[in-house]
């Protein structure tokens, strides 16, 4: 964990809404490998949260929440750094300086501002506007190479390259141009009603979605309302059977089968004993994780102890950036 010479991921996740299955399956699953090549931070990120109104109490209820579901899904917070954005004030410390290397123009294209400014109207503020900024600060302060996320967050990655590019062509090789590490198609976990769109923790539907707390009974019923094509067909064809494929993906990625292994076990019996197979199978990979979420829950001062020692952690690298960027721009050192 303290060799240097490994290169880093970072990801950050906003504790609001409700931890899905897409979440777990799409993306925690394929970080916990990550820590045997890199070294891997993993942040709540609280400040970008307020961007929007947030009830206080349920934002520190969800923080805690999302903390203990991760370590609960096998982030090991000894191999992983686990820490709070607002722990760290390294972050917005950078995003100031950033905001001063970023254009207006630039922002203005920005896809996700946009959409949330439609949809809060009457809260446009400043921190929504400059919310691509901050995150590129969280990212650059770490020197990460590699970045997960979804998709919809392409458009923010391409400006982070984009303002650490422009600052170490003013500067010198100061920062990392980070990549992001987008799942494959396929990989990905859709809205159970409507299979064409992912699967997503803000979704007000609460059908869409499987939450990782969910108890059996609510999954076996949702997963019997999943929307399917009018065939019967058990085949993976993410055009024509959007609905049939996603809960093959969830099948296959519950129980390790492979789609082919699946279609031929599946196929010809209708999707009532399909859907009764692919929730057998969720419940009980999430049975383990919900078991060890309610110990780690019950825990509130050994989650706050992950939360300092990553704060601590993730300090030392964001500090060593920070003293970097304040002397290149001629700032007196501290
Ligand atoms: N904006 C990201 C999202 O909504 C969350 C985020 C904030 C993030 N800072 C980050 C993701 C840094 C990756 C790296 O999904």
């Amino acid at each position: 964990m303290t060799d240097t010479a490994r290169p880093i991921v970072l990801s950050g996740i906003q504790p609001s809404g409700r931890l899905t299955l897409g979440n777990y399956l799409g993306a925690i699953k394929n970080w916990l490998p990550l820590s045997e090549r890199y070294d891997c931070y993993y942040m709540l990120v609280d400040l970008h949260a307020i961007t929007v109104r947030q009830d206080p109490a349920q934002l520190r209820e969800r923080s805690y929440e999302f903390l203990a579901l991760y370590i609960a899904c096998g982030l090991d917070p000894q191999r992983n750094v686990l820490f709070a954005q607002s722990h760290v004030p390294a972050h917005a410390r950078l995003g100031w300086i950033l905001n001063c290397y970023t254009q207006m123009g630039e922002l203005n294209r920005m896809t996700q501002f946009k959409d949330k400014s439609a949809k809060h109207v009457d809260n446009i503020n400043a921190g929504l506007y400059s919310y691509p900024v901050l995150m590129a600060a969280d990212i650059l302060l770490y020197q990460a190479s590699q970045v997960p996320v979804g998709d919809d967050q392409k458009q923010h990655l391409e400006l982070t390259r984009d303002v650490a590019q422009r600052f170490n062509n003013l500067y010198g090789k100061v920062f990392t141009v980070p990549e992001p590490m987008i799942p494959p198609v396929g990989a990905r976990i859709m809205s159970l009603k409507e299979p064409t769109k992912k699967m997503s923790k803000s979704d007000e539907a609460e059908t869409n979605a499987i939450y990782l707390l969910d108890p059996p009974d609510t999954i076996v019923r949702k997963l019997k309302k999943a929307e399917m094509d009018s065939g019967n067909e058990i085949r993976f064809d993410i055009a024509g059977k959007p609905g049939v494929s996603n809960l093959m993906s969830i099948l296959s990625a519950t129980s390790g089968e492979s789609f082919d292994a699946i279609a031929e076990r599946y196929n010809g019996q209708g999707y009532g004993k399909f859907k009764q197979a692919v929730a057998d199978a969720v419940v009980e990979c999430l049975a383990p994780v919900q078991a060890k979420y309610r110990e780690l829950r019950a825990d509130e001062e050994g989650l706050r102890k992950v939360l300092r020692s990553g704060a601590d952690r993730a300090s030392a690298k964001a500090d060593a950036t920070l003293k970097k960027v304040h002397d290149v721009l001629g700032f007196i050192p501290e």
